[in-house]
């Protein structure tokens, strides 16, 4: 699908967004692995955490959806059943990855696929701590879907993980619910934290000292009724409209502001980003409030080290932003950037150039100069939900209508994307 995206003049107004996807997947597999009903509000909608549901279904687990709520049976740790068919993560490296570890743990053997991008992301890097447990995986040339994971009992182990990233550490943690004694993770930086706070929220023994976090195998697991915050990944392409918009202003209502997320605000603050939280809570161990965003002039700014992994999936957005500071935006330590739903230093200096701005990239990073005009152009995709919407932004600061193609890739985290987006602008 191509969207023809017009210039737009400023973005006003109140907006509430579905349902974080990190979380979503982590409430929905422990829902599972719990004993008794879970109840999830405000689920999120994207592609990808319904394909999770769909391979707890395969599974053997009960899931329907209620109204706005998400309902799962819990089958107890050891209630899952074999799949006959694959289980299909789409285009979901954290279905993929997190699942792989609750796998590692069953008596049975499951293959695990994925779409065309999933089936080329790294897979060794769960693949090497579920085989220290004794699980038995194999995956294409080592290190690429299919998986297929024989589990079984588990050993404990102490593993420190090789890339910051919260994916493997969560794929560890989930298997160490299978295994005898402690589990333990080590961080090279710190990331999202959403894993642990879960655990903890269904009655896991989590312990976090600094970057080693570890947790008891085998405990009683009990349904919850959540309700999962906002998504401040997806509520990012909003606030980076908003700034650069003149006389724009905007609400986001109960966005999802864990510490180990909100390092975006953080930044965009430093660039001189008028926003403000309002209505600061917590809600089930995660924090949860209101933003509010001025129009405001970017100074620019080095996103690099620890802040790189905080910020990894703002990245292509932050990219877009720094065109349009004055001092431009340095990326580095960013590797990961290049193993994510496309390479996305690739895919992010590909729609800059074609909007007629410059950037200088590397293998771990990029530099964007600041002051750049954007010249409304026939845009890609490159079927990344991230790239779909933050080059969308881009072409509403843009002079001159732009084209993008594969508009759609934006469902995989935000259905209503371009639906809320249009909700809110006025054109230019
Ligand atoms: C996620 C972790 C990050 C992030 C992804 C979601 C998660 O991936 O990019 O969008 O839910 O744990 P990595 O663990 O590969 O860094």
């Amino acid at each position: 699908m191509t969207e023809r995206i017009a210039p737009a003049a400023r973005l006003r107004g109140t907006l509430r967004l579905p349902g974080d996807k990190s979380i979503s997947h982590r409430y929905a597999i422990l829902g599972a692995l719990a004993e008794g009903e879970t109840r999830i509000r405000n689920y999120a909608t994207g592609a990808d955490c319904r394909s999770t549901l769909q391979c707890l279904r395969a599974l053997g687990t009960p899931v329907e959806t209620e109204g706005d709520e998400v309902v799962i049976q819990g089958r107890g740790l050891r209630g899952l059943r074999p799949s006959a068919e694959a289980l299909d993560a789409g285009n979901s490296g954290s279905t993929m990855r997190l699942l792989a570890g609750v796998l590692a743990g069953q008596p049975f053997l499951t293959r695990l696929t994925g779409d065309a991008s999933l089936t080329h992301r790294p897979m060794d890097r769960i693949v090497r701590p579920l085989r220290l447990m004794g699980a038995h995986v194999a995956a294409r040339e080592e290190r690429f879907p299919p998986l297929e994971i024989r589990g079984g009992p588990l050993r404990a182990i102490e593993y420190e993980l090789p890339v910051a990233s919260a994916q493997v550490k969560s794929c560890v943690l989930l298997a160490g619910l299978y295994a005898e004694g402690r589990t333990a993770v080590i961080e090279p930086v710190r990331t999202r934290d959403h894993t642990e706070v879960a655990l903890r929220q269904f009655g896991a023994d989590v312990e976090i000292v600094g970057r080693r976090i570890s947790v008891t195998g085998w405990p009683r697991l009990e349904g919850r009724h959540l309700e999962v915050p906002g998504d401040l990944s997806s509520a990012a392409f909003f606030i980076a409209a908003a700034l650069i918009l003149p006389e724009s202003e905007l609400v986001i209502e109960e966005v999802g502001l864990n510490p180990t997320r909100s390092a975006l605000l953080d930044f965009l603050c430093s660039m001189g980003a008028r926003i403000r939280i309002l209505n600061l809570r917590e809600q089930a161990g995660e924090l949860v409030g209101d933003i509010q965003v001025r129009s405001s002039p970017l100074r620019g700014g080095v996103i690099e080290k620890a802040m790189t992994a905080a910020l990894i999936d703002e990245i292509p957005v932050l990219a877009v932003l720094g065109a349009l500071s004055e001092e431009g935006l340095t990326v580095r330590d960013a590797a990961e950037l290049r193993v994510k739903e496309s390479d996305r230093i690739a895919t992010v200096a590909e729609n800059l150039r074609r909007l007629g701005a410059s950037i200088e990239t590397s293998v771990d990073g990029f530099y964007v100069p600041g002051r750049q005009k954007l010249r409304g152009a026939a845009l890609a995709s490159f079927g990344d939900h991230r790239i779909a919407m933050a080059f969308s932004i881009a072409a509403l600061a843009a002079e001159g209508d732009s084209l993008l193609e594969g508009a759609e890739a934006a469902a995989v985290s935000l259905p209503e994307f371009f639906r809320l987006l249009g909700g809110l602008t006025h054109s230019a």
